[in-house]
């Protein structure tokens, strides 16, 4: 590993700068909003990674038919971009507002942390309105039912630890820390789907827009988590890494009450158990190894404050 430095250094400061400079340019939202739904739709075409399904290995999907599987992949493009579209919004936008209104007191970056949030805030309203868009066209493409799904497990957890906190400082740490991993596993989260050309081009494309946008985020974040981090206490800084790691598995998880409700829309022969045999099996260990890195790269692993002076430096 390269050179190391310390939060409150300078080179955190610069990075944010030179992070802010480039969002002017790199951001989708800076160049002109696109419309996705003129792309040619190809009814053959899936509209989601077979590989990203929880089930793809099952008994009752290897049966299934081609059109029973099309359809299976479409809602599987539905629950995605609802999920971002929540992630966007419960998860990353309310640790964009702590910043913004609320900016830590002591950095002496404190109007470059304002901006790269509100930048981030910018991208993050964008990518909700591209993935309710492809959402809505996929729908009206496929004239398929509407699901009704908001239950997320990822949410829901989001809600309970928060209730659980017991300090003003820990909520605020707690929505930064599910933020920040969010904004480190959205990236794995989207390669897939970013990078799968035979898919239906809308749902690639809008992917792959995000994702390119994702990965500034994760440098963004990890910066500002390093200036962040500076000042806190050895217990807070305990506590932010614990929660960093307890995220993972909320992200990854199979969200299976959403699949219940998909298959209550459609035949889909052998769907109930199906899913009681996925349950919670799922890749979490790729989602785990990336937050394990941004933990080594903020030097948590050590109790130390640190940041490599190369980590995500191309962003
Ligand atoms: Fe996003
Ligand atoms: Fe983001």
């Amino acid at each position: 590993m390269n050179a190391v430095v310390q939060s409150g250094d300078d080179q955190v400061g610069s990075m944010l700068e030179k992070l802010a400079k480039l969002w002017k340019t790199r951001a989708a939202v800076n160049n002109g909003l696109q419309d996705y739904t003129n792309l040619e739709f190809e009814p053959e075409r899936h509209d989601f990674s077979e590989v990203l399904l929880p089930f793809r290995g099952h008994a009752a999907w290897l049966e299934a038919s081609a059109a029973q599987k099309s359809k299976v992949l479409s809602y599987a493009w539905v629950l995605y971009n609802v999920k971002t579209i929540y992630i966007e919004t419960n998860v990353v936008a309310p640790a964009c507002e702590d910043i913004i209104k609320s900016p830590p007191v002591t950095s002496r970056n404190r109007a470059l942390l304002q901006t790269v949030m509100a930048d981030a805030m910018l991208d993050e309203a964008l990518h909700t309105r591209m993935s309710l868009e492809a959402c809505n066209y996929i729908y009206a493409m496929r004239d398929i039912d509407y699901l009704d799904f908001s239950d997320f497990n990822l949410v829901k957890w989001r809600a309970r630890v928060l209730d659980e906190c017991h300090a003003e400082w820990q909520r605020r740490l707690t929505r930064f820390a599910i933020a920040c991993a969010s904004e480190t596993l959205i990236t794995d989260y989207l390669k897939v789907m970013a990078e799968d050309s035979n898919i239906q081009s809308i749902c690639h494309q809008v992917t792959k827009t995000h994702a390119v946008d994702e990965w500034s985020h994760s440098s963004v974040f990890s910066f500002v988590a390093a200036d962040v981090l500076a000042d806190l206490s050895e217990q807070e800084r305990r506590y932010f890494r614990t929660i960093l790691l307890r995220t993972v598995e909320m992200f990854a998880n199979n969200e299976l009450g959403g699949w219940a409700k998909a298959f209550t829309l459609f035949d889909f022969p052998g769907a109930e158990a199906m899913l009681a045999d996925t349950g919670d099996s799922n890749e979490v260990a790729i989602y785990r190894a990336s937050v394990e890195r941004l933990i080594e790269r903020l030097g948590l692993d050590a109790q130390r404050v640190i940041y490599s002076q190369t980590a995500q430096s191309g962003a």
